[in-house]
């Protein structure tokens, strides 16, 4: 089929690479500075095997790019939006860029595609409404749903390897020509109506948020009685009716998805007068994480003003560059706004200049000279590091496992340095005692 795909973000951009691998033939559209860098093969995200396959699908013709939309929609067997939705007022999406793509194709007097498929994440009753206002238009094609659920750091695969296809359409027509493009993708589909696939998108992200706040409202309680939270949550999620996937209590959610859908869902439902108090309670138990950690530290600190806090990974989990929605960005508030000072270790983030920031080439470089350091995500190699070295050359150490990397064998190896104190999430903080104590112990 002859794919043309709107924005090359994230999902556009994975979608585009991914259709070409699977043999069509797919026009990705953005801005002239944007598609600039593509052509040079510069992506502006890190994502595992992207470049590669961008690389491979360019070289072999089945992928090009495109400025202007009428332009790449006017041979199209289908035409793909993967625009941002990101939060508007009043936590309502802002569909402007969505909004825009539609205004250009009613304004050109061009054949519209058959069919627009329409992957960005958008309100209950949005396909409707953009479809009725080109039917309004004179422009007789279809609007399907097809939600996208790519985790970053691993969208290639979530792409050619999903749980699920989703495809809320009206016509038979629609039906198989979205069964024609995911040829070749071992997934059970699941045709619905529009409305109906809509709210999977939002209901999806939102129990998965939902999951992860309930593990970290778990975690509190362990914390107050002593109980260990990776033993809690792997009993709990050996049944199967529940699941033992998000489920790690930490820092909280992040990323460009959950707290955005989740505005999004309490806005929707507020428009119809519905409360939804879980969704509510999902996002403040997420809003508290990083002011609940900033708060131990200051705890044992006393005054937090010129004090040295470490960071090791920066971006909203590991395996990308994405800082969007980032628990590190509140981190970063809560020091600006308390005097502290911040030393980051990323593998991949480049940061911008911030006040009071400073972004170091290793680990240990960050930890060098810290009154605290703190693990904000889990990337494999953090585990793999000399703790025991690394704690050796903080001013202070006190280490916060914000994503419990550490094994239980390197916090016993902690414990045998003086002072240490080692505070992971959802389970009881571990002093190390002073040589001179354990002399006197071993007596
Ligand atoms: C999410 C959804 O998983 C995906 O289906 C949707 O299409 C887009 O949003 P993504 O944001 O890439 O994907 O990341 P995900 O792996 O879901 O993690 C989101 C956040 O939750 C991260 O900050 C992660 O660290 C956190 N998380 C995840 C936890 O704190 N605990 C867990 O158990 C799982």
């Amino acid at each position: 089929m002859r794919l043309t795909i709107i924005g090359t973000g994230y999902v556009g951009l994975v979608a585009a690479v991914c259709f070409a691998k699977l043999g069509h033939l797919v026009t990705a559209v953005d801005r002239e500075p944007i598609i600039q860098d593509l052509r040079a093969h510069k992506l502006a995200i890190w994502e595992p095997n992207l470049q590669e396959m961008l690389e491979t699908c360019l070289h072999e013709d089945r992928l090009s790019f495109d400025t202007d939309v009428v332009h790449a929609a006017k041979d199209a067997d289908a035409l793909m939006i993967a625009v941002g939705t990101p939060t508007g007022e009043n936590g309502r999406s802002d569909l402007s860029q969505v909004d825009n793509v539609i205004s250009q194709l009613k304004l050109a007097d061009v054949i519209c595609p058959p069919f627009i498929i329409m992957k960005s994440t958008v309100p209950v009753g949005t396909c409707d409404e953009l479809e009725a206002d080109l039917h309004a238009a004179g422009l007789h094609t279809e609007i399907v749903f097809n939600p996208e659920f790519l985790r970053q750091g691993s969208a290639i695969n979530d792409f050619m390897n999903p749980d699920r296809i989703v495809i809320g359409c009206r016509s038979h027509l629609a039906k198989a020509a979205l069964q024609q493009l995911y040829r070749g993708i071992p997934a059970p589909i699941q045709v619905c109506d529009r409305r109906s696939a809509e709210l999977i998108k939002y209901a999806s992200n939102a129990f998965l948020a939902m999951k992860i706040s309930f593990a970290n409202m778990i975690a509190d309680l362990c914390e107050g009685y002593g109980a260990d939270n990776r033993q809690v949550m792997q009993g709990v999620g050996a049944d199967r009716r529940i699941g033992s996937h998000f489920l790690q209590a930490g820092i909280g959610y992040g990323g460009s998805c959950f707290s955005k859908d989740l505005q999004s869902l309490l806005s929707s439902g507020k428009a119809i007068g519905r409360t939804l108090p879980l969704l509510e309670a999902t996002a403040q138990i997420n809003e508290e994480r990083i002011p609940q950690l900033v708060e131990k530290l200051i705890s044992l600190w006393g005054n937090p003003r010129g004090k040295r806090l470490a960071v090791l990974g920066i971006s909203f989990k590991p395996h990308t560059n994405d800082m969007r929605d980032a628990p590190f960005l509140t981190l970063l508030r809560l020091c600006y706004l308390y005097g502290i000072e911040v030393q980051t270790y990323d593998p991949v983030v480049q940061l911008n200049t911030f006040d009071n920031v400073s972004q170091m080439e290793t680990a240990y470089e960050a930890a060098a000279g810290a009154h605290a350091m703190i693990i904000m995500t889990e990337w494999p190699q953090f585990a793999e590091l000399d703790w025991v070295s690394m704690v050796g050359g903080m001013s202070q150490p006190i280490l916060l496992d914000g994503r419990n990397v550490l094994s239980d064998e390197v916090v016993s190896r902690l414990m045998a340095v003086d002072n240490v104190i080692y505070i992971p999430v959802g389970r009881p903080m571990k002093q190390a005692a002073l040589t001179l104590e354990r002399d006197i112990s071993t007596l």
